[in-house]
C-alpha cells in the first residue's frame, strides 16, 4: 500500500517479523503479561494486533477529545498497548504505544495539543505508518479542560514537563521488550502545545531524543496566556464599542491589511511572505460622515485593532509577548480569539492554574498577568536559553512557525530564538548545526491558511497520502528530520504545497520553498510566482 523507500534504504536495521502473521501476533498477544511483570508502576489495559486498514474508534476517552480525533484509519499492522503509568502518588498518565511489524529501528513519541488530555492518534498513526516504534500519552489528565489542575500540583508537573519524559522513558522500555533490541535513534513530533513539549525535552531532557519536530511551540507559555486574554481584554465581547465582528474581521480588516501589505513581497496573492515587514495602519478605516457604516470602523474600535496589533508589557514595562502579526485573520480561529470571550486553554489556566474556578475573569488586568508569569509553574514558561547539553549530545530541533498563526504570535519563536543565539553567544549559521527554524508564509495555527503549508508535519500535511513523493525529505519535515540525525543532512530549505481547496485528489495549486531563519524568502521579480524557483532565501 504505502511506498517508504526513502526510509527503507536508509534503515540501520529493520526488524521485521515476516511472514507468518502469527508470530508477531503471538507474540503481541503474550505482551500484557510480559509487560505488567516487567514495568514498573504501570497497569496494562491491553495489548491488541491491529491490520492495516482498522478504523479504530476511541470509546473510552474523554467525550471532549472528539475535538481532536474520534476515529483513525490505521496504515500498518501493529500492535497497540494500552496502559496507565502512575507518576506519583496523586498522578499518572495514560499511554499508548504502537509497535509496526516492520520497525525501523527508530522510536517516536507525540505530543498533545491546548490544555492536553487527549492522545493524538492522528499522530501515531503517521508514525507508525513510517515504521516508527509510536507513544503518545494523555498528558495526565483526561479531555481538554484544565479543571484537574486545581489543587493538584502533581497533575499540573505531568501537564508541564514529566508527562512527555514518561512517555520516552517508559515507551523505549516497552520497545526494546516487544523487539528484543533497544532503538537505534529516538524522535519526538508535536506543534502548539506539543511544540512546546518539544522544546521542554530540548532544555530539560537533553538526552530523551535525538531529533525533535516541534512546530508553532506554545513557549514562553505563562505569556501566551496572558497575551489571549489582553486580546480579549481590548476587544471586548458584542456589547463593547470596541468589539469587532467576525464579519468585520474578515470582511474589512483582513481584506485592509492585504491592501497595505500584501505587495510588499512583490507577489500579490493573498500571502504575506514576512509579516514583519506590514507596519499596518488601521485609522485608514475609521468612518467619516460620508462612509457606508458596514465598510468601516468607529474610532474606538481601531484604537483597540492598533493594540491587537502591538506588543503587550507587564507591570514592570518589560515586554511579555510580542504583537499580533498582521494577516493572521483566519476563519477557523476567529471565533475563538476575537469571539468575545476569553479562549478556553487561557480561562482554564487562570481559573485551575493561577487563581480558583469561581475567579471573574472579566477583571483580569495586568497585574494578573504579572502574577502568572511570576507563579511559572514547574517551568511551564520553558524558555531557557541555553542549549548546551542538547547540542553536545548531538540532538537536531527541527522547528517550524505559520507566519499566519493567531493562536501563537510568529514572532514569539524569533525572540526565543534571539535568547538562544545571546544565551550561547552563537551565530545563526553556528545554531544550524543544531537548531533550525523554518518560518512558514501564510500557514495558520500549525496547518492550513492561503500558504504552502503542507510540509509532512502531520498525516494530514502530508496529504493524508503517503507516497515517496510526499514523504521525500525535500518537502516533508520529519524525514527530514530523519535525514539530518541519522546521515548529517540538514535541511536549508523545506518545499511547502498548496492543494486546490487543500483537496490533493483536486491537484497542486502551487509550491513554495521556506527559508530558514534568520533567511527571508525573496521572489524574484519575473518568475512565475506559483514556482518555488521563482523565489529564493536572503
Ligand atoms: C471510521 O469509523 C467512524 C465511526 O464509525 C466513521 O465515522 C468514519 O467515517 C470511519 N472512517 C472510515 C475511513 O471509514
Ligand atoms: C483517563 O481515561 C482512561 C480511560 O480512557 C482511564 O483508564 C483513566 O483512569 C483516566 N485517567 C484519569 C486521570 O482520570
Ligand atoms: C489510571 O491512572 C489514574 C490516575 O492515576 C487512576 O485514577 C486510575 O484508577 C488508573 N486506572 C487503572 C485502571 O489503573
Ligand atoms: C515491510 O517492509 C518491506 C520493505 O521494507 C515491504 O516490502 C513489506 O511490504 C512491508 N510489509 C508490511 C506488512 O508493511
Ligand atoms: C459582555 O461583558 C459584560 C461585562 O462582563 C457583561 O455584562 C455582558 O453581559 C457581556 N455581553 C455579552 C453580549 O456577552
Ligand atoms: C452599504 O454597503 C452594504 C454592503 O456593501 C450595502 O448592502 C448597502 O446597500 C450599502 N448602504 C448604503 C446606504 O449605501
Ligand atoms: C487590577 O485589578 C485589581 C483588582 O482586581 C486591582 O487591585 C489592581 O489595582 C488592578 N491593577 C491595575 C494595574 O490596574
Ligand atoms: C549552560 O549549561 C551547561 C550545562 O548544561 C553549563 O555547563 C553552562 O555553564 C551553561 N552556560 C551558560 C551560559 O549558562
Ligand atoms: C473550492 O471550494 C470553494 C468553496 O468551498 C468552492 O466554491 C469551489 O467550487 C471549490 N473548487 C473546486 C475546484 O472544487
Ligand atoms: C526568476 O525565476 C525564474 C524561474 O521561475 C527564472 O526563469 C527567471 O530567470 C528568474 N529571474 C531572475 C531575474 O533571476
Amino acid at each position: 500500500m504505502l511506498s517508504l523507500s526513502y526510509l527503507a534504504l536508509t534503515l540501520w536495521t529493520q526488524i521485521s517479523f515476516g511472514e507468518p502473521l502469527s508470530l508477531f501476533e503471538a507474540t503481541c498477544n503474550n505482551f500484557a503479561t510480559q509487560v505488567a511483570n516487567s514495568v514498573a508502576d504501570t497497569t496494562i489495559f491491553f495489548a491488541d494486533t491491529v491490520p492495516t486498514g482498522t478504523n479504530l474508534t476511541f470509546p473510552d476517552q474523554d467525550p471532549s477529545c472528539a475535538s481532536t480525533t474520534t476515529s483513525q484509519v490505521v496504515l500498518a499492522d501493529m500492535c497497540r498497548v494500552a496502559l496507565n503509568v502512575s507518576t506519583s502518588a496523586q498522578s499518572g498518565i495514560t499511554m499508548e504505544v504502537w509497535l509496526p511489524r516492520n520497525w525501523t529501528g527508530r522510536f517516536l513519541s507525540t505530543g498533545n495539543g491546548g490544555l492536553g488530555g487527549c492522545i493524538q492518534y492522528v499522530d501515531l498513526a503517521y508514525a507508525t505508518a513510517l515504521g516508527f516504534a509510536t507513544v503518545g500519552s494523555n498528558n495526565g489528565h483526561n479531555g481538554t479542560s484544565g479543571a484537574s489542575f486545581y489543587h493538584n500540583p502533581e497533575v499540573l508537573a505531568d501537564f508541564a514537563y514529566r508527562s512527555i519524559h514518561t512517555n520516552s522513558v517508559v515507551g523505549k522500555e516497552i520497545t526494546k521488550m516487544f523487539y528484543g533490541a533497544p532503538h537505534n535513534t529516538a524522535y519526538y513530533l508535536g506543534c502548539s502545545t506539543g511544540g512546546r513539549q518539544g522544546f521542554k525535552s530540548m532544555q530539560d531532557f537533553p538526552d530523551d531524543f535525538d531529533g525533535i519536530l516541534a512546530g508553532s511551540p506554545g513557549i514562553n507559555w505563562n505569556s501566551l496566556m496572558s497575551w489571549e486574554d489582553y486580546i480579549y481584554s481590548v476587544l471586548g465581547n458584542a456589547s463593547s464599542p470596541t468589539f469587532i465582528s467576525n464579519d468585520q474581521w474578515l470582511g474589512l480588516v483582513h481584506q485592509n491589511i492585504l491592501k497595505q501589505c500584501d505587495f510588499i513581497d512583490g507577489v500579490v496573492d493573498g500571502i504575506i511572505e514576512d509579516p514583519n515587514l506590514c507596519d499596518y495602519k488601521p485609522e485608514e478605516l475609521i468612518c467619516s460622515p460620508s462612509s457606508n457604516t458596514s465598510d468601516c470602523l468607529t474610532a474606538e474600535q481601531v484604537r483597540a485593532l492598533r493594540l491587537v496589533f502591538s506588543p503587550l508589557y507587564n507591570s514592570n514595562g518589560k515586554l511579555m509577548y510580542p504583537r499580533q502579526q498582521p494577516g493572521s485573520e483566519n476563519a477557523n480561529y476567529i471565533g475563538e480569539m476575537y469571539g468575545g470571550e476569553l479562549i478556553q486553554f487561557s480561562a482554564d489556566w487562570f481559573r485551575y492554574a493561577v487563581y480558583n474556578p469561581s475567579f471573574d475573569l472579566s477583571t483580569l488586568n495586568v497585574s494578573d498577568w504579572t502574577h502568572a508569569q511570576e507563579l511559572n509553574p514547574f517551568n511551564i514558561e520553558t524558555w531557557n536559553g541555553n542549549l548546551s547539553a542538547f547540542r553536545s549530545r548531538g540532538g537536531k530541533m527541527l522547528t517550524y512557525q505559520g507566519q499566519a498563526d493567531m493562536i501563537v504570535s510568529p514572532i514569539n519563536m524569533e525572540l526565543y530564538y534571539a535568547h538562544v543565539e545571546r544565551t550561547m553567544s552563537l551565530r545563526p549559521d553556528e545554531l544550524d548545526d543544531f537548531l533550525r527554524f523554518f518560518r512558514i508564509s501564510g500557514m495558520s495555527h500549525c496547518a492550513e491558511g492561503p500558504g504552502a503549508w503542507e510540509i509532512g508535519q502531520t498525516l494530514p500535511g502530508a496529504s493524508g497520502e503517503l507516497s515517496e513523493e510526499t514523504l521525500s525529505p525535500e518537502r516533508n519535515v520529519l524525514t527530514a528530520l530523519v535525514k539530518w540525525v541519522e546521515e548529517g543532512v540538514a535541511p536549508n530549505t523545506i518545499l511547502g504545497t498548496k492543494y486546490v481547496n487543500d483537496t490533493e485528489e483536486l491537484g497542486v495549486q502551487f509550491s513554495r520553498r521556506h527559508c530558514r531563519y534568520p533567511l527571508r524568502n525573496t521572489y524574484n521579480g519575473t518568475g512565475d510566482s506559483i514556482d518555488p524557483d521563482s523565489w529564493f532565501c536572503q
